[in-house]
């Protein structure tokens, strides 16, 4: 669980130690031991050769958190249980200061009333299928998604952009929806585009365009084929669209959780709000691709999500919104992120995959920002604070409040998010 937003006022609170860039991110008694930033080591290793220092990576900056942790723990504790703690007023802890320069007050309409959230209707919105060369994988993905009700109310498209294996791939997407039009889009081939991470951008900016430029989709849903879907998963995104329609400060909506492990994550009725990319089946809104289109680099120099996460600075104080247990489950095992039997591959298979039934996902209106603003307010309210990251691990299913866990400065946090450390702010959740 994270909170996601910085506040310039915690910084100058006084009764905080104005040394140390503190801040309270809650840790829901959930999220605990999965501050490991999962997808960070699966979609910015872009080659195989590059996942075993992903993972190197990870564990460095996991330690070097729990360093952190334990210090910033102690500092804020004392400040919390020395003073009136600055929580107590809502202006302060929620007036998110750095977030309404990006988002501008008058933007934020008063929240819609529930009923102006029913679930999308048909004909706005797409879905595509983003594949490359593996028939397998576009097989299974096809197939849990033609399983889902309400798919009429999609359109539906594959997206290609390789050309080798246009015929076979094509083949698959014909056997496979005798009972829906599935279209397929082919990219043309770019030979200066070389390395894969350019490839890879190349083809969701090219599936990106098409969906809003040339099909005119409202809303579209990506989804990467080596993901399969939960029951829920088209309802999921019908019942959470009027949120990037109604709340400016809302851009996306994945059907991920990096931290939806199957022994934390287990109420597949809860959804949060994120200022990370989750990413692994999601989806935008027509204005937002607008936004990012003049923006999309043709030869990056990283991957299209972590330039998503970390530099586009229209998104930088925007949110997705992300389930406690996941929508999508990873199934492949010889993609050129995750083989069988890696790090990445095993940390995957403990991943929850939510059961829930079509249609049992209701009122998300609590994720709009007018009421998720002193909702989590509230939450940090109300947690026990804990000291440090191992001591978090001995709340688990002992205690019913939720847990508090400052988190370190921006500079300490930066291996484990690499959020650039901006003099002044602080950075709340992970
Ligand atoms: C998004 O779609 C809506 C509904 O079709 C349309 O009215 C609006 O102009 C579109 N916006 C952009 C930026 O394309």
């Amino acid at each position: 669980m994270v909170v996601a937003s910085r506040r310039r006022s915690l910084c100058s609170a006084s009764s905080f130690q104005q040394t140390l860039l503190i801040l309270l991110g809650a840790v829901l008694l959930a999220f605990i031991t999965a501050l490991i930033g999962l997808y960070l080591a699966i979609s910015e290793s872009d080659d195989p050769s590059h996942e075993r220092a992903a993972v190197q990576r990870l564990r460095r900056a996991h330690s070097a958190t729990l360093h952190a942790m334990e210090r910033a723990g102690r500092a804020v504790k004392s400040a919390v249980h020395s003073t009136k703690p600055p929580l107590s007023s809502s202006e302060r802890v929620f007036q998110s200061s750095s977030k309404a320069q990006a988002v501008d007050a008058a933007q934020v309409a008063p929240s819609p009333s529930p009923s102006k959230l029913e679930a999308l209707g048909g004909g706005r919105a797409g879905i595509v299928i983003v594949a490359h060369d593996r028939t397998d994988t576009l097989a299974r993905c096809l197939d849990s998604l033609l399983q889902q009700p309400d798919l009429s109310l999609f359109r539906l498209a594959v997206s290609l952009d390789h050309a080798p294996s246009f015929d076979k791939m094509e083949a698959v997407v014909r056997t496979s929806s005798s009972r829906y039009q599935v279209n397929v889009w082919k990219k043309p081939d770019d030979p200066k585009q070389k390395v894969p991470v350019a490839k890879i951008a190349a083809h969701f900016r090219f599936a990106l365009s098409q969906s809003f430029e040339v099909a005119k989709f409202e809303f579209a849903i990506f989804i990467e084929n080596d993901l399969v879907l939960a029951p829920d998963f088209l309802w999921y995104f019908r019942i959470t669209a009027p949120l990037l329609e109604h709340d400016p400060s809302i851009w996306c909506v994945s059907s991920w959780n990096d931290n939806g492990f199957s022994e934390i994550a287990s109420d597949e009725r809860k959804l949060f709000r994120t200022d990370y990319f989750p990413g692994l089946g999601w989806m935008i809104r027509n204005d937002t691709w607008s936004m990012l289109a003049p923006l999309w680099s043709s030869f990056p120099s990283t991957g299209w999500d972590h330039w998503i996460r970390h530099g586009v600075p229209q998104l930088r104080y925007r949110d997705c919104v992300a389930p406690e247990v996941p929508r999508s489950k990873h199934v492949d095992t010889k993609g050129t992120n995750v083989k069988a039997g890696s790090g990445i591959y095993k940390l995957l298979e403990k991943m929850a995959f939510s059961k829930l039934p079509n249609g049992e996902l209701h009122d998300v209106s609590y994720l709009l920002r007018d009421r998720y603003e002193p909702y989590m307010q509230k939450v940090l309210q109300d947690a026990q604070m804990a000291p440090n990251l191992e001591s978090l691990r001995d709340f688990v299913g002992q205690s019913d409040s939720n847990l508090a866990q400052p988190v370190a400065n921006p500079k300490e946090i930066k291996g484990l998010r690499p959020l650039p450390p901006t003099p002044g702010h602080i950075f709340c959740g992970a």
